[in-house]
């Protein structure tokens, strides 16, 4: 049955697709939100053509989007959508971005499609069918200490607490002989990262619901784990997140939790 909802995420991202890479050649102007969250019509008409593709489907789903939708979280049937997940790389024409689209059936992910358009890049995962990345199963890395992995890190918008806390525990994480830390900008990806093996742990202080919705089926079917940093079922709200391949998962857990800014889950 989700194999059906699959194949509508993917037209839905394949459409979407189609409108940020024109965008991205063409040119768009940004605006800001506020201090560095952008926003374009490029995120705007790409969202509009998400939902067109799942209501003609799914008409009576609900549909919660970065944008404009703001379906209900306990909704039944669920479809959550960041129309362009990496807006700040598109602003600056750097050619690594995402659509993420996923499904949750009462509350729990069960598809997820995250595409980098500009690679024709598809990283896909049903739940209990394994992630794929163009068709072949991919799986987390097998490194079972720290001193082996790579670490994806993310920056909420904050500058100031939030900020604070990432950098000190990156610091902690240096300590403990990581072979380095990325920020590559774009969260979805970054949890595909975890799902490929590239990254052996990724974890940003506060994401939305779109940008880890997919990520995070995709990474658990991959055979990671995904909690909230501080150890808990992610829920479908801003929330620290951290992924990693499960046999690093209570290390980065020390190191992320000592450091936990304190108002966020
Ligand atoms: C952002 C990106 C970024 C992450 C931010 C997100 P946006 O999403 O995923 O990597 O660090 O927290 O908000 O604004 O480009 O959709
Ligand atoms: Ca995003
Ligand atoms: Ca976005």
């Amino acid at each position: 049955m989700t194999t059906l909802e699959l194949t509508v995420a993917e037209q839905a991202a394949r459409a979407a697709g189609t409108i940020l890479t024109r965008y991205f050649r063409e040119g768009v102007t940004m605006r800001s939100k506020d201090i560095s969250n952008l926003v374009s019509d490029a995120d705007i008409e790409a969202e509009r053509a998400i939902v067109d593709v799942i209501r003609r489907s799914f008409p009576g789903h609900e549909v919660m989007g970065e944008e404009e939708q703001q379906g209900d979280a306990n909704a039944e049937h669920l479809w959550i959508v960041d129309p362009l997940d990496g807006t700040n790389n598109f602003a600056h024409k750097i050619p690594h971005f995402a659509v993420s689209i996923a499904y949750y059936r009462g509350g729990q992910p069960e598809a997820g499609v995250v595409f980098n358009p500009l690679q024709d890049e598809w990283i896909t995962a049903v739940r209990g069918q394994g992630a794929f990345r163009n068709g072949e199963r991919i799986q987390v890395a097998d490194h079972r200490r720290l001193d082996e992995a790579l670490v994806g890190v993310g920056f909420y918008y904050d500058r100031d607490v939030m900020m604070e806390a990432t950098l000190a525990a990156i610091s902690d994480l240096k300590r403990s002989q990581i072979h380095g830390i990325r920020r590559f900008g774009t969260a979805s990806l970054d949890l595909c990262m975890v799902a490929r093996g590239l990254f052996g742990a990724y974890f940003e202080y506060t994401l939305s619901p779109w940008d880890f919705a997919a990520g995070r089926l995709i990474v658990e079917e991959a055979g990671g784990r995904v909690t909230t940093c501080r150890g808990e079922i992610p829920p479908l709200a801003p929330t620290g997140i951290l992924a990693t391949n499960g046999a690093l998962h209570e290390a980065m857990l020390t190191i992320v939790q000592a450091r936990h800014p304190g108002e966020s889950p």
